[in-house]
């Protein structure tokens, strides 16, 4: 009889206890080294349970910073409490990737405040004032404090004048437009200079508290990464040099807990697949590569075809053994593949910032250096990981490129 397709890897035994608590939408029982910023959320929402309206609050910081687990967490307690103590307080917390518009907030909100018998509001269609209506007679009719959470508000805000609009209408609401309920906002962002966007009415109304969420260090990291590893992984599995790894290499991508975690978990999937009982080194370099792969196929997929020229002209050279090389050597080869691809070449000025564009995305370096009496010059690196097969990519991703890659280049020789 064949073998099932699954029959493999179901033999193969899980050093994995729950996977879950690895991953990015568990919620852990404690937050260490977020006490001061935990503090800070406590200190103003109790008020909520006192039953005034505690102040709008923004909350600041690098991804991974643990912005939207501490918000939960607090949250979590501060509807419990309200329970216990019989005061109404409610939460709602929006992503404002997903939902982007003044309208869909608003109809988000009022949705989320419906009781039996009201009225959904449609995700488009109504006047916007009416949308308004209705979360302002719901958030009176359910009285207390309503707590507004909009995470990721960077993405609204910077959209025109939605975040405006948005912010401007959910804090009118204290200003005589709620009896016997408030209404308090926290703004979660990555993007310190963000109310900088705000209009300055918007601003002023709003007043919030800042709170700023700090990269975690490796030690940090290593302290978040143990409970989770207790409750996640089975006993014995992981050598004792992998914590600290997995902390030191996140504690260098800008202190990311998400980043630590991911590299935990990818570990001891490598593990699993080379059928070990332990996860040594070798799996967290291994998880390290297979996390930045995944993130800069795309990037290097989604180049436009000029962008993928440049890049090829640059690393076309490198493969041949020449680094450092000038603008001008990248346009010598660049002219080439452009024959090749059927296009026509850019402007030698377009190519230069072409070639910033690949820098700002962390794509090469092009450091400018002075050549003494012969002017500025550029010394043009790819900072692409060596295992990582670019040209490959971008042969897959564009069928033009075939063209330009199975070609032969007379590459600058500098002797
Ligand atoms: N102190 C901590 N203890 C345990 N887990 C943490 C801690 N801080 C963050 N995490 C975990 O790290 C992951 C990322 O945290 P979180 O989602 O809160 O980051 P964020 O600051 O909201 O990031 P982003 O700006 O990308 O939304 C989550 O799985 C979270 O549970
Ligand atoms: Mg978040």
């Amino acid at each position: 009889m064949s073998e099932n397709l699954f029959d493999n890897l179901l033999r193969v035994k899980s050093l994995f206890r729950d996977r879950r608590a690895l991953g990015h939408a568990f919620n852990p029982e404690d937050l260490p080294h977020r006490g001061n910023e935990i503090s800070a959320l406590v200190n103003n929402l109790v008020e909520a349970l006192r039953g005034h309206a505690p102040s709008n609050m923004n909350l600041y910081g690098r991804p991974g910073s643990g912005k939207t687990a501490v918000t939960r967490f607090v949250c979590r307690d501060l509807e419990s409490k309200g329970a216990a103590e019989g005061c109404k307080i409610h939460t709602v917390e929006i992503n404002c990737r997903n939902i982007d518009t003044k309208y869909r907030v608003l109809a988000e909100i009022g949705n989320k405040l419906a009781v039996e018998g009201d009225e959904a509001i449609p995700f488009t269609g109504w006047p916007a004032d009416k949308v308004f209506d209705r979360v302002r007679a719901r958030m009176q009719a359910r009285a207390g404090v309503h707590v507004i959470i909009l995470d990721e508000i960077d993405h609204l805000v910077r959209k025109g004048s939605e975040g405006d609009d948005l912010l401007y209408s959910l804090t009118s609401l204290n200003i005589g437009l709620l009896t016997g309920a408030f209404c308090c906002v926290i703004g979660i962002s990555n993007d310190l200079a963000f109310t900088e966007l705000l209009d300055p009415r918007v601003q002023s109304r709003l007043a919030p508290i800042d709170v700023v969420f700090a990269p975690y260090n490796a030690a940090q990291l290593e302290d978040v990464l143990k409970p989770r590893a207790m409750r996640g992984i089975k006993q014995d599995v992981l050598d004792d040099s992998v914590i600290p790894l997995c902390a030191a290499l996140a504690a260098k991508e800008d202190g990311d807990a998400r980043r630590a975690l991911d590299l935990l978990r990818i570990s001891v999937q490598q593990a699993e697949q080379s059928e070990v009982d332990v996860v040594g080194i070798n799996h967290v370099r291994k998880a390290q590569n297979q996390l930045e792969f995944d993130q800069i196929t795309p990037t290097i997929q989604d180049l436009p075809l000029q962008q993928k020229l440049v890049l090829f002209s640059i690393l076309i050279n490198e493969k041949n053994g020449l680094s450092n090389i000038s603008t001008g050597e990248v346009y010598g080869t660049y002219e080439i593949a452009c024959e090749n691809a059927g296009e026509r070449p850019l402007t030698s000025r377009r190519v230069s910032s072409l070639i910033r564009g690949l820098d700002m995305a962390g794509i090469i370096t092009a450091k400018t250096t002075s050549r003494g009496r012969h002017g500025m010059s550029k010394r043009i690196n790819s900072c692409l990981p060596p295992a990582f097969d670019a040209l490959k990519v971008m042969h897959s991703a564009e069928p033009v490129m075939d063209d330009v890659v199975n070609a032969r280049y007379r590459l600058q020789n500098r002797l």
